[in-house]
């Protein structure tokens, strides 16, 4: 496949054809995947790639001297190429390959924040966040004093510019924020939340790791210090996730594993460090992981995705324009502003494990509880939700079946 020009038009059918599970049957129905906020499937060349590594490569990179290791070595570097040109990184060193989003907020937290903050200082966060961008900030201000604090939000958990600059102070060191919320796809202003920050003398981390994979993302147009993305919500593998980081930041942190490979000189008492992004991966990496990483990208952007966006909006509206139509269904999330593909819902006072269960027996995978997002789902005043997250083969039927299941479990549950 062609890697520099999108489709001309959105094949569904064809980009159906490339997931070898959407023709698979769960409890003896077609599946229905709608827990893409948790992973999404993975293409045959994604699979492809990672295959043909193990079977055909399998050295070490960055090595050897002798063909094989060469060849791991090129195909790794042109995935670390292919990733900073997908986010629009500017400068060599910006793309930092970790095993996770949540590995990739760790590192800034203690990497750079230790060293960072000190009592006083604030951190300014939101309610919305997953958890893997809340604990580390946590754990932070427990260990060097400084102060974590809240954007309010606004109705079904909008976050606005003018809220995150009345949060902001002259201590405020850091903003970590969503770049779009994995319980109601809600996309809180990036590029002005940064300016505001910016004006602050503070530092933006945006956490990516459900809005890389559906939107266009240009770190450098977006103007953000930290992005922190997972590989495999992006249709590559688990086990391998991304640090953007301004060169400059990246230089100035500190590591969070030390060994092998980050080293230019070593002696028995110290060692001279390389710089970014090899300071920051020691010890072997996920090789397959990131070659086939690499594939996703050339995947997703031969689709484009601005394509991927617009399918996902439109699917969106048409779920729900659906779900408002079922009785007894309570919708959470923001209307009439920019949002995700992704819909959290209550039916009546089921449990949301109960609504789960009787759509796997439908063959439709959904996620429920509280989506590692508790904080919301306090803000929110409820235990959990039901939650329907689309991707680029989702299709109305998919909708249209799940609209039908909630109607079996009005049947069972009355
Ligand atoms: C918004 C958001 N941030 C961070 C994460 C953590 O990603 P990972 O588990 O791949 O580290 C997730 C995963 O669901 C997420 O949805």
């Amino acid at each position: 496949m062609s890697t520099t020009s999108a489709r001309t038009s959105y094949d569904l059918e064809r980009i159906r054809g490339d997931f070898p599970l959407l023709s698979s049957t769960m409890r003896g129905n077609p599946l229905v995947y709608l827990d893409n906020g948790a992973t999404a499937l993975k293409p045959d060349p994604v699979i492809d790639a990672e295959v043909a590594y193990l079977r055909d490569i399998s050295a070490n990179i960055h090595r050897g001297v002798y063909e094989l290791s060469e060849r791991a070595t090129v195909l790794f570097d042109q995935a670390r190429d292919k990733v900073k040109r997908f986010i629009g990184a500017p400068s060599d060193g910006e793309a930092v390959f970790t095993k996770s989003a949540t590995e990739a907020t760790n590192m800034v937290a203690f990497g750079w924040g230790r060293k960072a903050l000190g009592p006083g200082d604030e951190i300014l966060t939101t309610e919305l966040e997953h958890h893997a961008n809340l604990i580390p900030w946590q754990e932070l201000a427990r260990q060097t004093g400084a102060q974590l604090r809240f954007v309010e939000l606004g109705e079904g958990g909008v976050v606005t510019a003018e809220a995150v600059a009345a949060a902001l102070t002259a201590r405020t060191r850091i903003v970590a924020i969503t770049g779009m919320s994995n319980v109601t796809g809600f996309m809180p202003p990036v590029t002005e939340i940064s300016r505001l920050a910016h004006d602050r003398g503070a530092v933006v981390l945006v956490d990516g790791a459900q809005l890389v994979s559906h939107h266009p993302v240009n770190v450098a147009e977006l103007d953000v210090d930290f992005l922190a993305f997972s590989g495999h919500k992006m249709c590559g593998p688990t086990g391998v996730g991304v640090l953007y980081g301004r060169r400059a930041l990246l230089d100035a942190m500190d590591p969070l594993l030390y060994g092998g490979d980050m080293i230019v000189r070593v002696y028995r008492d110290h060692a001279d460090y390389r710089g970014a992004p090899e300071r920051f991966e020691t010890g072997t990496p996920n090789i397959s992981g990131v070659i086939a990483l690499g594939a996703a990208v050339d995947y997703l952007e031969e689709i484009g995705m601005e394509a991927i966006a617009r399918h996902e909006e439109q699917l969106l509206e048409y779920a729900l324009g659906r779900l408002d139509g079922v009785e007894g269904i309570t919708l959470y999330g923001p209307r009439g502003v920019r949002r995700g593909g992704i819909v959290s819902f209550n039916l009546g006072q089921v449990h949301t494990h109960d609504v789960g269960s009787v759509l796997d027996n439908e063959g439709i995978a959904v996620r429920t509880g509280f989506h590692c997002a508790q904080p919301f789902m306090r803000h929110l005043g409820i235990h959990g939700t039901v939650r329907a997250s689309f991707y680029l083969y989702n299709t109305r039927d998919d909708v249209d079946r799940l609209v039908e299941a909630l109607g079996r479990v009005r049947e069972v549950f009355g």
